[in-house]
Formats: structure tokens, sequence, C-alpha cells
């Protein structure tokens, strides 16, 4: 994609990704992604905000090219990560007066990351400002969305907002500027459930120090630009301070039949009670989906059958990730069955320290569930209601 102008002397110069589909060799990206860069050009000075991952390093080296610049004075690095500082190295060699800016703790990181020289960097403290001539730059510490060195940068004049990973969503797309609500919101609760929900306590105070700042237009660096900020800021206050809802979260496996008999009861058993279930089978599940699941959840049950003593290892998995994205959860429990033994439920009740839940009593049943087991599933369906109700949710 070539330059696009977004206001006069001012340019998107970062690249699409549309094919890519797994980023850190973890996270699903059904729908691509985008490495986006602006340009900003003063009356004496000239700003790159956040560069390309070097596997497009070329798109943005030739739009630089394109614009004709004599020169870069600073490249601002938001981020440490190398989606977005990861062509760093090269742009300040293409441009060599200019000057990478960041905080110190980035300075550090992009040191040891990118062996990128000590004197081309220009460290600023928070709210420091650097004048283009005619525009200003504003840097916000905002350590932890997601790494400990992140910042955003306000450009004053035209009071744009570049927060980098914040606000951003993994998403493909020609349109610079939101044009569907529905699938920006989409991918961008994946992003949050993914990458930001474990800093949601940073994220609270982040939010409240933009409340000082006129934004006309959030450009973040994955995905369009918010040119009605409000939309991305709502939906960040929502996932970050809201209740959890009346919602049961069930991830489960199911080898032979037994677990899935007692997950098929177990859901009919809440929805009868006006609960609402998001259900996963975890053999075939998109775990963004399950991430996002967890953003709004009050409870969640793993379903597991028994393997080797211990429960099934995809189990293990997403309980090992559901603890570290940290949800609001408020409520645990397990359900599923064994053939001869096991310590399935104590192996996963130590696999979530991090999650400040109440654990509820399992239901664990010896080979194919009876009736017994159905009673008991009823009985986890009554607590759940009865605990959800005592929390007033929706
Ligand atoms: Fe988009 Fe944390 O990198």
């Amino acid at each position: 994609m070539k330059p696009r102008e977004i206001r006069p002397g001012i340019y998107s110069v970062g690249a699409i990704d549309w094919d890519r589909r797994l980023f850190d060799s973890l996270i699903p990206l059904p729908d691509g992604t985008s490495y986006n860069a602006y340009l900003i050009q003063g009356s004496q000075q000239t700003a790159l905000i956040d560069t390309v991952d070097p596997t497009k390093q070329q798109i943005l080296i030739d739009n630089l090219n394109d614009l004709g610049l004599e020169k870069i004075d600073y490249v601002v690095a938001n981020h440490a990560e190398q989606d977005h500082a990861g062509t760093l190295p090269q742009v300040l060699s293409r441009y060599p007066q200019a000057k990478a800016v960041t905080t110190p703790k980035g300075k550090e990181m992009l040191m040891d990351l990118l062996a990128i020289p000590a004197e081309r960097f220009v460290t600023v403290n928070d709210k420091a400002t650097i004048p283009l001539g005619g525009r200003t730059l504003e840097f916000i510490h905002a350590p932890w969305v997601h790494w400990p060195e992140t910042m955003l940068t306000y450009l004053r004049e035209d009071r744009i907002l570049f927060p980098c990973d914040l606000f951003g969503s993994h998403l493909a797309t020609s349109d610079l500027y939101v044009s569907d609500d529905g699938q920006v919101y989409e991918s961008a609760k994946r992003y949050y459930a993914e990458i930001m929900m474990p800093f949601r306590v940073s994220i609270e105070k982040h939010l409240e120090r933009l409340k000082d700042y006129a934004i006309d237009v959030i450009a973040p660096s994955h995905g369009p630009m918010h040119n009605h900020p409000e939309f991305i800021l709502k939906a960040y206050r929502s996932w970050v301070l809201d209740e959890p809802g009346n919602i049961v979260v069930l991830p489960y496996i199911s080898m032979h039949g037994s677990t899935r008999k007692m997950v098929d009861h177990f859901v009919s058993a809440l929805t009868q009670r006006g609960i609402t279930v998001k259900q996963f089978d975890l053999a075939v599940t998109d775990i963004g989906k399950l991430a996002m699941a967890l953003v709004d959840a009050a409870t969640v049950v793993i379903g597991t059958p028994t393997v080797l003593a211990g429960p099934h290892p995809n189990v293990a998995y997403a309980t090992f990730l559901a603890n570290a994205l940290r949800p609001k959860l408020k409520f645990a429990s397990i359900i599923g069955s064994y053939s001869w033994g096991g310590k399935a439920v104590e192996q996963l009740a130590a696999m979530i320290p991090n999650l400040k839940v109440e654990v509820l009593p399992p239901v664990i049943s010896k080979g194919l569930p009876r009736e017994a087991d159905f009673q008991a599933l009823d009985g986890l369906a009554e607590t759940i209601l009865q605990k959800h109700q005592g929390l007033h949710l929706a």
C-alpha cells in the first residue's frame, strides 16, 4: 500500500499483512493484521511514529522513499516489540541523522532486542514534548500495555493519539478508518482479550489519564484508525471496568463421550436457569474465541476426561492460558469423568492461582455419567445461579 495522506503533512506509511495467520507463534489471526506507521511533517522537523514488522520492511522503506523525504529527525518507538520496532535499525541506517525516541526502559529493551547503539536514542519522560514546527509531539508514559516500556504519543495541534498496540485490532483492511463497527469491535475485543486483558489495572489508569486529552482520531499500530474515538474508548471501559455478565464459559474435551454427555446435560441445566453458556470443544476451538468469551464471563467450568492420571493436555493448555489472561471471573468449577482414578481436579485447581475465583465443588463421574451425576450437575447449575444472583449480574 502506497503512502496515504491523513491530514496535510501526515501520512499512513505502514504495511497490511493480509495473509498472516499466527502471531507470536501463539495467537490466531483469522483476519490478518497490519503494522501501521505514521509520518508527521512539521515546518522544521519530521517524525516517524513506529515502524513495521521486519517481514514488511521494504514496504515502509519504499513509502518513505515515495514521499521524497530529505531527512527524518525522529523515529518514535512507542513499543519495543518487533512488529513495530523491528524495522527501526533499517530506518536509522537509511536516515543517519534520525534519533529513536522512546522511554528509558524502551531504550534499554531496544538495545537488547535489536542491538541499536545507545547514541542513536533520545529518551523522553512522561509528558515531555518535541516541537516539529507548528506541530508538537507529547509523550504519555503508559507502562504495561502490554510491555513495561510502552508509551503513547499525542499530536497536540491535530488532536491525534498514536497508542501503538492499545486500542488496536488484528484486522487487515484497506480502509484507513473504521468502516464496519461490528467487524472492528470483534477484532478489537479479540485483541484486548489476547494481549491486553492481563493488564486491566494498568489500562484503567491510562483510560483515566486520557480523559485530559481532546482526541479527534486514535491511530493505533494495528487495524484501522478510529475517527470516532468514543467507540473504542467506550468498548475498553466496558471490557476493563464493567462487572462480568451472567455467563458461564465451558471449555471441554471428551475422548469417549462421557464428558460430552455431562457437558450437554449441564449446558441445558444452565440455560434453563437463564444463564448464557459459551461452549468450546478444545479439540477444534480457536483459542482467540475462548479468550474473548472470558472477557465478560462470571464463571468458567472446565470439562475434562482423565488422561494419564491428570487432565487432558488440551484442557491443561486452555487452563494455563485462562490463568495467564487474568479475566474478571468470579467462580470456577470442573466437570468430567475418569475410569480408574487420577488427580485431574487437583491438578487443574492448582493451575489457576491468578484467578481470584471461588472454586465450586466439581462433578466427576466414574465412567459413563448416571442419574446421580446428572443430579449433581443440576446442583452445580443451581449453585452457579445463586452465586450469579448474589453478584446482581445482568
Ligand atoms: Fe503489536 Fe506488542 O506488538
